[in-house]
């Protein structure tokens, strides 16, 4: 007969307050609280996301026990985010964990976020298990990081590209940023795309060595658009809104999907996944369908609730950490620049 180990994790790297309980792969409960009191500062401002997971962790934590239906007692570890992320939003989430591991006597699982966002792909969901096979090639694709990640095992992971200057996300929300659409703009773009043509307006697709990425001469590049045409037309951005965004979001997707189906011929793998916030976006999505039906490989999408931040995917890592025996110590402190390749 299998164990049943019941977990708490917290995720408060950024601006998303969040408790999930876990009975091992399963997820029971999964509680997010999102900060909107960054939006009218157009970008998450450090000091108050700390604030923020400060007043929410009590109660988040306390509705993912109550959803759960398990108590406290119940619990045989807390998983964590350990780092990357914030500092001051880091240590509420990772104080949080040690008290309440201390009280509790159950160990705790210090969980990068990175790996989590992969990971995400392992909790078992009610359809049909359809989970990735080692090894497989990973894009994950948020607001603070683009990688290509080689995944041969839950805890052995290597990047084989990367940004070397904004991630993905953020070329995202910074053209939204311009355009004047609310934070984070990702979403956004991804709505109004919709209506648009991708092909009216052309960008320049970056140019970068091996895998990695560089987004920020593409940002330049829309905003030397903006202005030259708002200049000649000031009612050009609001007529054109819907292609505009469509044409942009095409390149960053294109060229997002270029060198993920470069890195996969290169490493000889026909598992591809995606992961992080960017994987929520319709047309990515679309995007790997698509590449993994021509090429015959298989695709991995995580649902929707998997992809933006949240506590669930740090369970099932620190579930994965706890079955190799990858416990923390009282005295790991977060870690804001912790790298993937520092695992
Ligand atoms: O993984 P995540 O929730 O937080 C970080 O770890 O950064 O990712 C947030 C990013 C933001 O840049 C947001 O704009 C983007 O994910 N995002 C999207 C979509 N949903 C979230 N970008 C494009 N299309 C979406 N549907
Ligand atoms: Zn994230």
């Amino acid at each position: 007969m299998s164990v049943r180990f019941y977990l708490l994790a917290i995720e408060s790297s950024c601006d998303e307050t969040s408790a999930a309980v876990l009975l091992n792969d399963k997820v029971l409960s999964n509680i997010i609280a999102t900060q909107t009191i960054h939006e009218k500062y157009g970008g998450v401002v450090p000091e108050l996301a700390s604030r923020a997971h400060q007043k929410n962790i009590v109660p988040v934590v306390q509705q993912a026990l109550a959803e759960a239906l398990i108590d406290a007692s119940d619990l045989h570890a807390i998983a964590y985010t350990q780092g990357p992320g914030l500092m001051g939003a880091l240590l509420v989430g990772t104080s949080f964990a040690k008290s309440m591991a201390l009280a509790l006597n159950v160990p705790l699982l210090p969980v990068h976020h990175m790996r989590a966002h992969i990971m995400a792909h392992f909790i078992r969901t009610e359809s049909e298990q359809h989970i990735p096979e080692f090894p497989f090639l990973c894009l994950t694709v948020s607001g603070g990081h683009t990688q290509l990640v080689l995944v041969r095992s839950a805890t052995d992971m290597m990047v084989v590209g990367e940004t070397i200057d904004d991630a993905a996300g953020e070329a995202l929300d910074k053209a939204a940023k311009v355009l004047g659409l609310p934070y984070p703009g990702g979403p956004h773009i991804d709505r109004i795309a919709k209506h648009g043509d991708a092909l009216k307006f052309s960008f320049t697709t970056p140019k970068t060595d091996g895998f990695n990425f560089s987004f920020s001469g593409l940002k330049t590049n829309l905003l030397y658009f903006l202005k030259e045409k708002n200049t000649q037309d000031p009612e050009f951005i609001g007529r054109e809104m819907e292609h505009i965004c469509a044409s942009y979001q095409h390149v960053v997707t294109d060229y997002l999907m270029t060198n993920f189906e470069a890195a996969a011929l290169h490493y000889g793998v026909s598992q591809l996944a995606i992961a992080g916030g960017v994987s929520a976006n319709s047309v990515l999505r679309k995007k790997m369908q698509n590449l993994c039906e021509r090429r015959g490989w298989d695709a991995f999408i995580p649902p929707f609730e998997y992809c933006t931040d949240n506590a669930a995917m740090i369970g099932i890592c620190g579930y994965y950490q706890w079955k190799e025996g990858r416990v923390g110590k009282w005295s790991d402190v977060p870690k804001p620049s912790w790298s993937l390749h520092d695992f």
